[in-house]
């Protein structure tokens, strides 16, 4: 039998997971490790280039560990683990920080993004960020990366970054393919659906965290800004707020876009934002529960960190052995 490809993905622990972060990417998350080996990582080193509260970027780490394993990924398939444990993280971005070019780095569009955001704290490791996050990737041999659309450029640079580090040295890393939702790639703002929706907006208006409770799901869907007209129509350039909130329904149902128009004829927003919020909280109302046993027993989310750290670690010790042989590191005795 051919050996199971192995994919790899991290999330920020910057803040609560929205819905978008769900349907984007998590829910892939889930979808592959029933017949993949996956490594899912909380990355608090990629959250550390924008200055964090220590104690809050703690609690955040734990909460997103809690959410991510109550979406349920298969648990014998899956390495979930939290990015400082496992330092070979580190090492690797330091050696493909010296595969990577200052004008790559420059061009990519969430770094020019983010320094604008902070502009008193454009520091090294913002400019840096993509690195890790290949290392990330190439650190597994990971051949397939879930992730929304807003990290397909990290994803190109991380197959840059192997493909030249393979020309110089040989068939040392996997080069790894994005899997993004043809679907929900890019789930938009409810309050601006122009923008994407972002875990991180100071309006939470926008979002759909997935910690909010039944009420405050259906209030947001109930405001979200949809477009002048009435009809429920896919036509995300014309109708960019209706065809979000289709997009979430459709998912959150297993519906497409045509069968929700038709669901939708002659009914007007009212009677579809509502069930749009009645389909999201069905989705997460049981990943919330899950979640919140997770962090109500300290002890037990402890050890499941550190038993899934270790699993991940067994897995990149040996790549990062390649790695500083090929580059003609002494071995460590
Ligand atoms: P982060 O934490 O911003 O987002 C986690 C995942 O959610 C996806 N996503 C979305 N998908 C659809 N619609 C949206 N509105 C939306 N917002 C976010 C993101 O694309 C992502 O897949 N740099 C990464 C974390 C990272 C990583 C990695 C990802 C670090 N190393 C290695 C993949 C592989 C980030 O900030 O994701």
């Amino acid at each position: 039998m051919e050996q199971a490809k192995t994919v790899f993905s991290g999330i920020q622990p910057t803040a609560v997971p929205t819905i978008g972060n769900y349907l984007g990417a998590l829910s892939n998350y889930v979808a592959l490790s029933k017949n993949h080996r996956c490594v899912y990582s909380i990355v608090d080193m990629h959250a550390i280039t924008v200055r964090q509260d220590p104690e809050t970027l703690r609690r955040r780490a734990r909460e997103v560990f809690a959410l991510v394993m109550a979406c349920g990924p298969e648990p014998a398939n899956t390495a979930l683990y939290v990015q400082s444990h496992v330092p070979a993280h580190a090492e690797l971005c330091w050696i493909l920080n010296n595969f990577t070019m200052f004008g790559e780095l420059s061009r990519m569009t969430q770094f020019k993004d983010k320094s604008a955001k902070h502009a008193d704290n454009i520091n090294a490791g913002l400019f840096i960020y993509p690195v890790l996050q290949a290392a990330d990737i190439l650190l597994y041999d990971a051949h397939i990366v879930p992730i929304g659309e807003d990290q397909k450029q990290h994803l190109e640079l991380a197959r840059d970054i192997a493909i030249r580090f393979n020309g110089i040295y040989g068939d040392v890393f996997v080069v790894p393919e994005h899997l993004i939702p043809k679907l929900g790639g890019r789930i938009m703002s409810l309050a601006d659906p122009s923008h994407k929706m972002d875990k991180s907006d100071p309006n939470p208006a926008g979002y759909i965290s997935m910690l909010d409770d039944r009420d405050t799901i259906i209030k947001k869907c109930r405001r979200a800004v949809t477009d002048s007209g009435s009809e429920v129509r896919y036509d995300p350039a014309g109708k960019p707020g209706v065809s979000n909130l289709m997009t979430i329904y459709a998912l959150c149902t297993g519906k497409d876009t045509d069968a929700v128009s038709r669901e939708f004829a002659g009914q007007g927003y009212g009677a579809f934002k509502e069930a749009v919020g009645e389909a999201a909280d069905g989705v997460l109302a049981p990943i919330r529960s899950k979640a919140a046993e997770l962090t109500g027993d300290p002890a037990r989310l402890d050890t499941l960190m550190a038993e899934n750290a270790g699993r991940a670690a067994a897995i990149a010790g040996p790549v990062l052995n390649r790695v500083r042989e090929a580059v003609g590191f002494l071995p460590r005795k």
